[in-house]
């Protein structure tokens, strides 16, 4: 796998992604719905549409692909993740947590609407994740699709995605007198805040390929290694990084006295861990031969991507 295959194919997931997502963020209102107020619809849009990596659905799609799935409900599945990740970060650049202008290159969605548009924004976001992960289109079988979304849950919630975020504030001091945090603390954290979504995208093209359990470990080891090398990567282009290339602010980690691996460590100590986890990730690989290549491909971009 070259890296213009690689990107090539992240580029079609990206396409289909936004494609299924201006669907899903239609004006009409479904049925059991009422109506769509025009100005959470819009908020919901400019947070979800026109941006992003879309790394997540791509992640569903790749590894469901490894199990044999069809890509139609995979990247169906693959969107309802995003809607749940687009409302993390709409919530995460809030002023009372991030207090961020700039998201995709784009004005955040409480600086080009207003904190109380965001909140519901993000709410909105996050049930039409479920609403979507529920769907028949996602899986025939009804378990499956309660597979999913017991996961996501479990991903998003208070022992994963929200839970890191809140580790992360308390982290920053906020709360409590400030305390340094041990690197395995650090780990947990971003474990939580970062990883468990990425680690879900991945365990999801198992749990639709109704993968054996030995090969949903293998699969979830790897989602684990590319998720602490997925903020790694984030926390290194916080210092290092370009933000008009990344479409968000640099050397905010710092500023706040956020506790990441690259404070303790360093860049040139962070990159080494990088390569770690990047070889841990081909390890996890190993079961599935050649036919994983595209997620080693995945492993280094997470590491070596400039945005
Ligand atoms: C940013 O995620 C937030 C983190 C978890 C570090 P991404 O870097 O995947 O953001 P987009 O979706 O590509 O904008
Ligand atoms: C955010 O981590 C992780 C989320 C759950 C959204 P960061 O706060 O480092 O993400 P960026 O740098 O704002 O994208
Ligand atoms: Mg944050
Ligand atoms: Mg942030
Ligand atoms: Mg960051």
């Amino acid at each position: 796998m070259n890296a213009n295959d690689f990107a090539d194919r992240l580029t079609a997931t990206a396409t289909g992604t936004e494609a299924l997502l201006e669907r899903l963020l239609d004006g009409a209102a479904l049925p059991g719905e009422t109506a769509r107020p025009g100005r959470l619809l819009d908020a919901m849009r400019h947070g979800a549409l026109g941006g992003g990596k879309r790394l997540r659905p791509f992640l569903v799609v790749e590894s469901a692909a490894l199990f044999g799935v069809a890509r139609a409900g995979a990247l169906l599945a693959g969107c309802g993740l995003e809607l749940l990740h687009c409302y993390s970060l709409v919530h995460d650049d809030l002023p009372a947590m991030d207090n961020d202008d700039l998201r995709r290159g784009h004005p955040t969605v409480h600086k080009k609407f207003d904190d109380a548009t965001a909140i519901l924004a993000g709410d909105a976001l996050l049930t039409l994740a479920f609403e979507v992960m529920a769907r028949e289109e996602v899986h025939a079988d009804a378990n499956v699709r309660i597979a999913l979304v017991r996961e996501l849950a479990r991903a998003s919630g208070i022992g994963g995605m929200a839970g890191g975020q809140m580790l992360d504030l308390a982290a920053e001091g906020r709360f409590d007198q400030k305390r340094t945090l041990a690197e395995n603390e650090i780990v947990t954290l971003q474990a939580m805040k970062t990883g468990a979504l990425i680690r879900f995208a991945c365990d999801a093209g198992a749990i639709l390929g109704k993968a054996d359990a030995p090969a949903r470990q293998s699969i979830a080891r790897y989602g684990a290694a590319i998720g602490q090398a997925f903020q790694i990567a984030d926390d290194l282009l916080d210092v290092e990084g370009d933000s008009a290339t990344l479409g968000k602010a640099t050397a905010k980690d710092a500023a706040a006295g956020k506790a990441t691996l690259v404070s303790i460590h360093g860049a040139a100590g962070a990159r080494a861990m990088l390569a770690q986890l990047i070889a841990e990730a081909d390890t996890a690989l190993a079961p599935f031969g050649d036919r994983a290549d595209i997620l080693r491909a995945t492993a280094r971009f997470t590491a070596d991507r400039r945005s």
